[in-house]
């Protein structure tokens, strides 16, 4: 739906894409950085912070709940924390935004300081399920004080007073559930443990690492894992490196390969295993995706790629790799409809649950350019012509991921492609428009 305030864009055929560029920090990392620094006694510094809206919301928050957070020069932020349990009553509501995750997390975080707080969000984060991380936290002492029908935001949470430890295993496969419970962890006694069957990205445990916890991981089944935090740490301040998101280096990166001739180099993405499944899923269409340098940052491996123009086939994506790639089906699906042949996406039942119902979004942003695309139960289905008709005008959702993967696909179409907003581009790829223009798309 397009309204007075939004801005649309339109995406054309051009030349080929070339050049060498960094994308933002990577969003989960910033979100925990923050909220992990204002866990902390003492100073924290972090480079390469993603300043997209979400993350912006994030450390408006931990401002709200009574850390000092300072910009001191362009992805350098620095978090002055209260430590576990230091959290202050915020005065109004906490305003997340579209952030899913930036709310998610905080909750987690206050259900385990004895405060009262309200979390918000805009309209496509009150769409959003929040009995899902709320069930558990209430398990271990918090109390939700009022949560809007359908278990969605706003809601108010009264943090526990003595938090109680549990073992806990997510009804669907969620880092931020995890994360969730993690966070209201570190005020209780003893362990916390939680065990999923699926794993998912774990940059949460790495990071309450890195700032001196003790977590255990272990795995669990065939593809899952019990992670189990011993509470109450003494967390110590440390300085965090911010990678380049591999979520955002997607979109170049299709767009690299669909536009013929194209050639370029996405410089320090994040290689961390539970984010490479696109890479994983494009080299099994044939795509040239070469990995440069390699180097260990914060404890998370990096990688400059070099990604050329090639043919690509389609694929059958197995269900339990969505863990490892759930923020990239949209661009994958634009790959596929480039692609020759069949390419099935299974087991995507959590895209349901996204920014927008980004299943639904996908499809229809397909369709509408003339792929033919089928969503069977909750696999997507796309029949890859090697082209794309486009001529279509997008429907973004509320959705910075559908608006990126629309325009994506303009970019080698019969007809240009247009999206109807392309404002939620900056909750986490700010300066997405100018960054594709430099490789030399025609994006007005
Ligand atoms: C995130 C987890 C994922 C992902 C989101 C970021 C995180 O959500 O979609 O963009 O930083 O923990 P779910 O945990 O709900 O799958």
């Amino acid at each position: 739906m397009t309204d007075l305030a939004s801005s649309p864009m339109t995406a054309r055929r051009a030349g080929p894409c070339s050049g060498r560029v960094r994308v933002p920090g990577d969003k989960s990392i910033s979100h925990r950085a923050l909220i992990l620094g204002a866990l902390t006694v003492g100073k924290t510094q972090i480079s390469g912070l993603l300043e997209g809206e979400d993350v912006i919301n994030t450390s408006t928050a931990m401002r709200a709940l009574g850390a000092l957070v300072e910009r001191i020069g362009e992805g350098r932020w620095q978090v002055s924390g209260v430590g576990v349990g230091g959290f202050s009553e915020p005065k109004e509501p906490l305003d997340f935004g579209n952030s899913g995750t930036g709310c998610r997390l905080v909750i987690g975080a206050v259900a385990g300081c004895p405060i009262t707080a309200t979390f918000d969000g805009d309209a496509s984060l009150r769409k959003r399920p929040m009995t899902r991380v709320l069930d558990p936290l209430v398990r271990m002492g918090a109390r939700a004080l009022h949560v809007a029908e359908g278990g969605r935001l706003p809601v108010t949470l009264q943090g526990a007073r003595d938090a109680i430890p549990i073992v806990y295993e997510p009804p669907a496969a969620s880092a931020q559930l995890k994360s969730a419970v993690l966070l209201s962890g570190l005020a209780a006694p003893g362990e916390t443990t939680v065990v999923e069957a699926e794993a998912t990205r774990d940059h949460t445990e790495r990071m309450l690492r890195h700032f001196g916890a003790e977590v255990l991981v272990e795995p669990f089944g065939r593809d899952g894992r019990r992670i189990t935090l011993v509470g109450q740490p003494e967390l110590v301040p440390a300085n965090v490196v911010v990678p380049a998101d591999p979520s955002s280096a997607a979109f170049p990166l299709v767009a690299a390969l669909v536009v013929p001739g194209s050639e370029i180099i996405l410089e320090g993405v994040m290689m961390n295993p539970l984010r490479t499944g696109l890479l994983t899923t494009l080299r099994e269409m044939g795509a040239s995706i070469e990995l440069l340098t390699t180097r260990s940052d914060s404890g998370e491996d990096v990688a400059d790629i070099r990604v050329r123009a090639t043919a690509l086939t389609g694929v059958d994506v197995p269900a339990p790799r969505a863990p490892t790639m759930i923020d990239e089906y949209p661009i994958l699906a634009v790959a596929a409809a480039y692609a020759h042949g069949t390419t099935r996406m299974r087991g995507l039942k959590e895209l349901r649950v996204k920014e927008s119902d980004r299943l639904a979004a996908t499809a229809a942003m397909l369709r509408g350019n003339g792929v033919e695309v089928e969503i069977v139960g909750d696999d997507l289905v796309v029949q890859g012509r090697g082209h794309v008709p486009g001529g279509g005008i997008v429907a973004t959702h509320m959705d910075h991921r559908i608006a990126m993967a629309a325009l994506v696909m303009g970019l080698a179409g019969e007809k240009p492609v247009a999206v109807d907003d392309i404002g939620f581009i900056a909750t986490s790829f700010p300066g997405f428009p100018d960054m594709m223009r430099s490789l030399g798309a025609d994006l007005a």
